[in-house]
């Protein structure tokens, strides 16, 4: 940025060079986000700031002695989340906490005044929601972005090009998915993931769904009803502790939905987040159908872009292998493949870039997205509940 100082002689600041961060929820996803900056150096040739961890918080001990293990950098070790943001040079924090704690937490951190990266669903339901929303509201100096990875794959980049260059023409349906297969173990002992009362009642939805609306929201295919099928197949499982304990969360949900093209046509717009899905291992697909083309991608086929050609009146599925040719440009050559923490690393550098002022041609989910995933969610179970379509407005 350039100034004018009071002489009138114009000055450049100089270019951040790293943002101090914080992790709060050092498990599973915690991991991650330090494994991308600790190889920040991978992306190649942009201008984005690096995080440095310097603090983290967790309740549980073990969880953070591998972050104080492999990062000298921390210097703030603490258990209580409220310790962690009074200290004032912290000025970002990626906050990976079970859904119950969202809401608390999450409004605790942009109170502070600090930027949040946070996981999904942004709050255990819609009222939490809303009070996140409004925490943001009061701040807008704050950055605040929810997590989604998956459209960062390089090969998803190009079908969401197409979808901005109107290539297939008026839509016949789209299909976005998130299947885990995990859960088809009943022996599997229950977490905390599997509990309504740390989860949430949307169950399945509310850990996947955002994953499966980040492409069509932003694209502005906002669902204009939803008509929701949901299913609860595995009630009990092992506690850990040598009995049973009941599992009341969702585990398979199936949203048939209208969405508006940006012509105004309707087109179904179908979502589908599971977690019993034979054979699939983090499977992220999105299809979309169109008159003029069709194209999808998934996680299963990392490295391809699917696309058809109109071959007289047939049309040919054809296959592209992309390569390692992502949005911000890494020291990865463009013949190798692509993979999820190249995904994670994509996307935090997305964040970053929007911490030091510029947007790039695709960012995190916006808390106003949370908002219309919220609807959508909340939609779906009085759908359920009372076997009807149920519109938006
Ligand atoms: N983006 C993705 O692909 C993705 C994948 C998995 C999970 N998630 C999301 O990430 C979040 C966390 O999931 P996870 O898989 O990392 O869970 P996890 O159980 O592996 O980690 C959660 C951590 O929070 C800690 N914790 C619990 N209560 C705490 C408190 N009061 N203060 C401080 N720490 C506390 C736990 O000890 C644990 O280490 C959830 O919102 C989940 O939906 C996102």
């Amino acid at each position: 940025m350039c100034y004018t100082d009071h002489k009138g002689y114009f000055y450049k600041e100089e270019i951040m060079k790293t943002v101090k961060f914080a992790i709060i929820g050092c498990g599973l996803m915690g991991r991650e986000f330090a494994s991308a900056a600790a190889r920040w150096c991978h992306l190649f040739g942009a201008d984005i700031p690096a995080p440095e961890i310097i603090g983290v918080c967790d309740t549980n001990a073990k969880a953070k002695q591998w972050f104080l293990d492999h990062f000298p950098s921390i210097r703030y070790d603490e258990t209580d989340w409220r310790a962690l943001l009074s200290h004032p040079d912290i000025e970002a924090v990626y906050c990976a906490l079970p859904h119950h704690l969202h809401r608390e937490v999450y409004t605790g951190i942009i109170r502070a005044g600090k930027h949040l990266l946070g996981e999904k669903p942004f709050g255990i339901d819609q009222e939490a929601n809303k009070a996140i929303l409004e925490a943001c509201r009061e701040h807008p100096e704050v950055l605040v972005r929810c997590s989604s990875e998956f459209p960062f794959f390089p090969a998803c980049q190009i079908l969401i090009r197409w979808i901005r260059e109107g290539r297939f023409g008026r839509l016949i349906e789209v299909r976005s998915c998130f299947k885990h297969s995990s859960d088809m173990d009943p022996n599997k002992p229950i977490n905390w993931k599997r509990m309504i009362e740390f989860n949430g009642e949307y169950g399945c939805m509310g850990d996947l769904g955002i994953h499966t609306e980040h492409i069509p929201f932003r694209v502005g295919w906002k669902p204009v009803n939803v008509y929701a099928l949901l299913s609860k197949i595995v009630t009990e499982r092992p506690d850990g502790k040598g009995g049973v304990a009941p599992c009341l969360t969702w585990d398979n949900a199936i949203l048939n939905c209208e969405a508006r093209d940006t012509d105004g046509h309707l087109f179904p717009l179908i979502m589908e987040t599971k977690r019993l899905s034979p054979g699939s291992t983090n499977e992220w697909s999105i299809e979309v159908s169109g008159m003029d083309a069709s194209a999808r991608f998934s996680t299963n086929d990392p490295n391809a872009f699917w696309y058809t050609q109109a071959w007289n009146h047939e049309q040919a599925w054809c296959r592209v292998d992309v390569g390692n040719k992502p949005l911000f440009p890494t020291i990865t050559g463009g013949i190798f493949e692509f993979g999820f923490s190249d995904a994670i690393l994509q996307m935090w550098a997305a964040f970053l870039s929007e911490i030091n002022g510029v947007t790039p041609e695709w960012t995190c989910f916006t808390p106003e997205e949370t908002a219309l995933s919220h609807k959508l969610l909340t939609a779906a179970l009085t759908s359920y509940k009372e076997k009807r379509v149920v519109p938006l407005d």
